[in-house]
Parts: C-alpha cells; sequence; structure tokens
C-alpha cells in the first residue's frame, strides 16, 4: 500500500490548524518540504478534503461531491427501482438496513440511500474514510440532499470486525460488498478514482473473507458487486444480475448449523 501523509493547501493558520487535527485523528504524518516521499497526499483546502496523487504528469485530486451537478440531475434516476442494484439487492419499496461493507467514496452507499434505503458505510482505508466523511458533512446541510445523505452512517474500521459484533437483531437486511477489481480488468470502470484508491487502501485481496463473515452475520442476503467476467469470489452466487459493466452476485444467507 502506499504511504500518505496530510498536507495544508496553503500557509493559512486555520488550514494548518485543521491539517494538523485531521492528521492526529487518523495517525498519519504531516507532510511539508518532505512531500515527495509520499505516494498521495490527503489535502485540507478551503473548501473540501481531496486526496492528491504525488508525482509528475498524475491525475487530478479525487474527493467526494455529492452537490456535483451531474449528481443532483441524477437523482431521479438514482431512486429508480429499476436499476440493477436495486433489483439486486431486493429493494421492493419498504426500506431496508444495508451494511456496505465497502464503502469506498460511498458512490453505492448515496444509490442505495436515494432508494430509501438506510446504509451503515464501513471503511476501512483511514484516508479514504477522511474523504467520505468529509463529502457526507459537506453535504448534510443541503435542502435536497442533505436528507439523502442523513440515511448514510459512516462507520471506520474493518467490516469483518464489524458485522461479527453485531447482536443478532441488529444484523442488516443486505450486506452489499464491493472490493476493487481485479487487476486484470482494464475497463474504463477502473477509473483515475479508484486507481489512486487502490493505491492508498490496497487490492482487498481478503474479500473473500469478507463474504464468508457477511453470509454468517446477515440477516437477508449479500449481494457482491463484480466485473462481468470475474470469477466469483469464493463460491458461485444463488443467482445474479448481469450489466454491461457490472454484474451483482446475489447469496442468500448461510443458515445456522444447530
Ligand atoms: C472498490 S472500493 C468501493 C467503492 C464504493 N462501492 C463506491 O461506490 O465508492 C473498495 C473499498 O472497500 C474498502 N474495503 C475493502 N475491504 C474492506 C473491509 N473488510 N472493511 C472495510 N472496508 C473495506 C477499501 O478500503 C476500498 O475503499
Amino acid at each position: 500500500m502506499g504511504r500518505v501523509g496530510v498536507a495544508a493547501e496553503s500557509e493559512s493558520a486555520g488550514l494548518r490548524s485543521r491539517t494538523a487535527g485531521l492528521a492526529h485523528a487518523l495517525g498519519l504524518p504531516v507532510t511539508g518540504s518532505d512531500a515527495e516521499a509520499f505516494d498521495a497526499l490527503l489535502v485540507v483546502t478551503t473548501q473540501r478534503i481531496e486526496l492528491r496523487p504525488v508525482g509528475p504528469k498524475q491525475a487530478g485530486p479525487v474527493y467526494v461531491d455529492f452537490l456535483a451537478g451531474a449528481m443532483r440531475r441524477r437523482l431521479r434516476e438514482l431512486a429508480s427501482t429499476r436499476q440493477l442494484i436495486a433489483r439486486a439487492v431486493g429493494f421492493k419499496g419498504s426500506p431496508l438496513h444495508i451494511v456496505d461493507a465497502t464503502a469506498g467514496l460511498g458512490r453505492d452507499a448515496f444509490v442505495l440511500a436515494c432508494l430509501g434505503c438506510r446504509v451503515t458505510a464501513v471503511e476501512r482505508s483511514p484516508a479514504i474514510a477522511a474523504l467520505l466523511a468529509d463529502g457526507l458533512e459537506r453535504a448534510a446541510g443541503d435542502s435536497v440532499v442533505g436528507p439523502l445523505v442523513e440515511r448514510i452512517r459512516l462507520v471506520r474500521g474493518d467490516a469483518r470486525d464489524y458485522l461479527a459484533d453485531l447482536g443478532e437483531g441488529d444484523q442488516p437486511d443486505v450486506t452489499y460488498i464491493d472490493p476493487m477489481f481485479p487487476h486484470q480488468v482494464k475497463t474504463a470502470l477502473v477509473k483515475k478514482e479508484m486507481r489512486l484508491c487502490r493505491l492508498v487502501a490496497g487490492d482487498d485481496l481478503d474479500a473473500g473473507e469478507l463474504l464468508r463473515v457477511a453470509l454468517t452475520f446477515t440477516r437477508g442476503r449479500v449481494v457482491v458487486k463484480r466485473p462481468p467476467r470475474a470469477p466469483n469470489l469464493l463460491k458461485p452466487p444463488a443467482f445474479c444480475y448481469k450489466g454491461k459493466i457490472v454484474r451483482y452476485d446475489v447469496y442468500p444467507r448461510v443458515a445456522a448449523s444447530k
């Protein structure tokens, strides 16, 4: 995994103090003239927190923006129960509690929230969780998007521990898993954002173990998002919803042995 530092965009005292606070909370170093020693920087700006790759000829910053125009224009579409993801999680109109065990930049969590679901979004990479927390916070005050992101609760940590620690009454209706795509998948879907996230968060090679844990601690079904031709995670699903760019593998809960 790449080395991540935290930096302020400018020398302003306010930004520097927020940067020090963020670095302390995440257990990451504050960088200055040593920035080149890092693979990516979490940069605190006056508007948001961004993840920026370090080095020449790098792509632009990655950040979470639920208020972006493109997202706003798609709100009606995102709430459509005809989407594959809605069918995969078994959404039939009444709200579900979904654990998004691989929250990342929160795109899928936001779609599920737009459907009306309550989402517990679990993210183990401190840097990625910081981006998501920042995006959720900025969206919270918006009159249209605020009530949607209010349905998302961010939990920082490993979803395997989170699920295993839930009492039986708190288990989610659905656990949703979207691990990093395998390296051999070179579609446009593996966008610059995910390439940078992979650099920071790693390859998710333990995703099969996450599926195993989710199958034990989920009330209803577990849904795994995969590239169309990628091998199954752990075992073949009971059924699958196939799209052009992704497929959703659906696993019913494993019955507890008596
Ligand atoms: C491909 S990204 C998910 C993208 C996300 N679905 C979205 O819409 O933005 C995978 C993310 O899952 C996280 N992750 C992988 N395994 C995890 C686990 N066991 N617990 C918590 N987070 C995990 C990684 O750190 C990474 O940020």
